[in-house]
């Protein structure tokens, strides 16, 4: 699929906020830092549509982009920050669960994993929360061009290892490079088939 146009419609805090008019949406959620907007910048070719910072804590509302009049994908805050206020981890947490409970537009969630790390628990609570809500995810192995081809497969079947101990079939999943544009296709493609 291309990108043919992408625009900015807008923030809000509360999904009954979400911009008009309603379409189909993706949306990007994981740690605090993992890649999320980096990666929507990276699928829609622009560098400067979300906002991107090497500290942790920069998306801090769900930002709608309009994808080609027909859909959106849209940015998240993430979770598990430990350095920000007990109480804006909270107003954090509440935003996300707040979208991902109450949106009946949302297709598919794509949950983004640091590709240099083990899963850590708080991604896999936060993966067992979405299967008993039954909230469809995929997940995303970001940040693949930090490390050689060979620490990349073993890490991701390590943790696909630590997956398969949880669920029985592994959810679909991609290696994505907001810096070499990898996974760009596949996961343009994968979306398409959902549309
Ligand atoms: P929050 O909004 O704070 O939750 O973070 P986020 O998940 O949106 O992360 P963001 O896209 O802001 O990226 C965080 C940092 O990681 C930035 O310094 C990015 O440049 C860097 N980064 C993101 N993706 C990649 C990638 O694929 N490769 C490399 N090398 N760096 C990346
Ligand atoms: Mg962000």
């Amino acid at each position: 699929m291309k990108i043919t146009k992408a625009i900015f419609s807008g923030s809000s805090r509360v999904a009954t906020d979400r911009p008009q008019p309603r379409l189909p949406e993706f949306a990007f959620i994981g740690r605090s830092n993992v890649g999320k907007s980096s990666l929507i910048n990276m699928l829609c070719n622009n560098g400067s549509l979300a906002h991107t910072s090497s500290k942790p804590g920069k998306t801090q509302l769900i930002n709608h982009f309009q994808i080609n009049e027909k859909w959106y994908l849209v940015d998240l805050p993430g979770y598990g920050y430990a350095k920000l206020s007990k109480k804006i981890r909270a107003e954090l947490d509440d935003i996300i669960r707040g979208y991902i409970n109450g949106s009946a537009e949302l297709v598919n969630l794509f949950v983004l994993l640091d590709s240099r790390h083990d899963i850590q628990p708080i991604d896999l609570r936060f993966m067992m929360e979405l299967g008993e809500a039954e909230v469809p995810f995929s997940i995303i192995y970001t940040k693949g061009d930090k490390l050689s081809a060979t620490s990349l497969s073993k890490q991701i079947k390590n943790n696909n290892e630590t997956l398969m101990e949880y669920w029985e079939e592994l959810p679909p999943f991609f290696v994505s490079s907001s810096v070499k544009g990898t996974g760009r296709e596949e996961i343009l493609n994968y979306i398409e088939t959902l549309l």
